[in-house]
């Protein structure tokens, strides 16, 4: 496909929230060959350069002065099949469902905890998504980049990534470093589906299902998401707001002092995960607007735009609830999708 460069394109319509920003430099990305050939020729010399997948978690704060890659790669294909496992390729402008149910179609399991996880397959590793008991992490095998700093490409295998919860290398010291053009997985052949989670093995128990097949837990997982989370095609939303928390267990024992039925999920490190939507709810904000923007009422970690919201009027919000729950519970909360 051809490549165009448009100057003040509006990028309202490429993210989530619906938040009004415009670029100051824009184009749409179909092949890491294009990309290289943008980076080799200069094109990006001497701009801030900001990429964007399916903009499901980014909140945008106003216009950017920077040249914005829009990536559409296409594509995906079993890369080999080893004896335990099928290593799966695709392209990083792939929507992340169509790939998961297409690898369960094939009959590949693996990711069917991460079922309808807003988002394209190259931005999935940048935060590390997760959901219902799985990482991307343990499913990742490696991905393909241009480095912008060397203007080749590269692939990082998943001890460079640096995955940790909600985070990964491009989160932190290599942020903005390198352009994800496609991801590759590890499918594991001896299979077994992780139902620990109560919500998930209460949705399988409802439909009489004891031994669940892989698609059979990507179909639970998707009903209880429409249930719980707003669709952002229809209450612009970029998923969970906030990360949940990490605490000491002194901490921890301190907190449930007075509060006993603070929901937790003790850590691998010994540390205690602690629910950011039941510290929000309990502080009064499930539900709760400012303006255009509110916590929504059925998930007090998803923030919704009830329509014409800004990123200031997102920002203010953000503030008012990490100020309310540092006062009550002493715990700080830090904001999930990336500020732009
Ligand atoms: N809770 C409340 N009130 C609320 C929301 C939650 O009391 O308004 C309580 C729930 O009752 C439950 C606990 O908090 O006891 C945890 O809630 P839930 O199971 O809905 O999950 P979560 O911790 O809020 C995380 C992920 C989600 C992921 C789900 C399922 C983060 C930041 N969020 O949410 O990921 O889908 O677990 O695994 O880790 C995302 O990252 O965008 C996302 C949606």
């Amino acid at each position: 496909m051809h490549l165009a460069v448009f100057e003040d394109t509006p990028l309202t319509d490429l993210n989530t929230l619906r938040l009004p920003a415009r670029a100051k430099r824009y184009a749409e990305i179909h092949s890491a060959e294009q990309l290289l050939k943008l980076v080799r020729r200069g094109d990006l010399d001497g701009h801030r350069v900001v990429v964007l997948g399916g903009g499901s978690n980014v909140v945008l704060r106003g216009d950017l002065d920077a040249f914005v890659l829009h990536i559409r790669i296409p594509g995906h294909a079993l890369v080999s099949e080893l004896d335990d496992a099928w290593i799966v390729r695709a392209g990083a402008g792939v929507s992340w469902h169509e790939f998961v149910r297409f690898t369960l179609d094939q009959g590949w399991p693996g990711l069917e905890n991460l079922s309808l996880i807003p988002g394209t397959v190259g931005a999935a590793p940048i935060q590390n998504i997760g959901a219902y008991g799985v990482e991307l992490s343990e499913r990742f095998f490696a991905l393909e980049a241009v480095d912008l700093r060397s203007g080749q490409i590269v692939s990082l295998d998943k001890k460079i990534c640096q995955f940790a919860y909600r985070d990964s290398l491009f989160k932190q010291q290599a942020a903005g470093r390198f352009i994800i053009t496609a991801v590759s997985f590890r499918l594991p052949k001896q299979w077994y589906a992780v139902t620990d989670y109560a919500d998930v093995a209460n949705e399988l128990k409802l439909h009489g299902l004891s031994e669940p097949t892989a698609m059979e837990v990507s179909d639970a997982i998707v009903n209880i998401r429409r249930r719980k989370l707003p669709d952002p095609a229809l209450l612009p939303n970029v998923g969970s707001f906030f990360k949940n928390p990490v605490v000491s267990a002194e901490r921890f024992a301190e907190l449930t002092v007075t509060w006993p039925k603070l929901p937790h999920h003790p850590q691998n490190d010994g540390s205690i995960k602690l629910a950011a939507g039941w510290l929000i709810e309990q502080a009064g904000w499930r539900g709760r607007n400012i303006g255009p923007v509110g916590m929504y009422e059925k998930q007090a970690l998803v923030l919704v735009n009830h329509g014409g919201a800004t990123g200031e009027d997102v920002l203010r919000l953000a503030d008012n609830v990490c100020a309310a729950v540092l006062e009550k519970f002493g715990v700080a909360l830090e904001q999930e999708p990336v500020l732009l």
